[in-house]
């Protein structure tokens, strides 16, 4: 099995690039069939969807818009419990139907934060799609529309995930050998 090194931990290969894709593809296409005609705006949280957001849009039917937000939680592999936004959105979204693109739900702070703060603005609806979710992980309750794949408490770089900045370029998602 081939493993990577990024700083002091080893990862081995999670879930490949093809199989990542046809997800995502899945995706989209359902995404597409619910939104038709509707022109939502979608949201991207950065950094960590920056990969996933592109794939997801390349695959989209209809004409769509993106903005992107960027909060900030993770500290190397932990979350800090605390969640801050350090990009806000600039364009108004009240009325609007709106799609989270998030890379991974983890303890579901970083999520319920900007749900909090967008339905302020009062868009017509939000719905969430995120590549991975870990459920065991989840401390609020989430209602995630659109999901890529479930997956254990186990920290994962790759597909723009990182481990304290590295990480993201790599093609597949890889998971830390514990
Ligand atoms: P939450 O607020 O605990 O749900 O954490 C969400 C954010 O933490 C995600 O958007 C990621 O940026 C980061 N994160 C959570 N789990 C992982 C992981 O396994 N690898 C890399 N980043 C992660
Ligand atoms: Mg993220």
């Amino acid at each position: 099995m081939d493993t990577i090194q990024i700083h002091d931990k080893t990862f081995e290969i999670f879930i490949e690039e093809d199989q990542i894709l046809s997800r995502v593809k899945e995706l989209a296409q359902a995404i597409s069939i619910d939104f038709a005609g509707t022109q939502p705006l979608f949201i991207a949280v950065l950094n960590g969807s920056f990969i996933f957001a592109a794939d997801i849009m390349k695959s989209i039917a209809f004409p769509c818009e993106i903005q992107f937000v960027k909060v900030s939680s993770y500290h190397g592999a932990q979350s800090s419990g605390t969640v801050q936004q350090v990009l806000g959105l600039n364009q108004n979204i009240k009325g609007r139907k709106v799609i989270i693109i998030e890379d991974i739900i983890d303890s579901g702070l970083t999520i319920d934060f900007l749900l909090t703060d967008l339905l302020k603005q009062e868009p017509e609806s939000i719905s969430i799609c995120s590549l991975l979710l870990k459920p065991k992980a989840l401390k609020v309750k989430i209602d995630v529309q659109y999901i890529g794949f479930e997956v254990e408490n186990h920290f994962l770089v790759g597909y723009g995930l990182d481990y304290d900045g590295l990480g993201r370029n790599l093609r597949h998602l890889y998971q830390v050998i514990e």
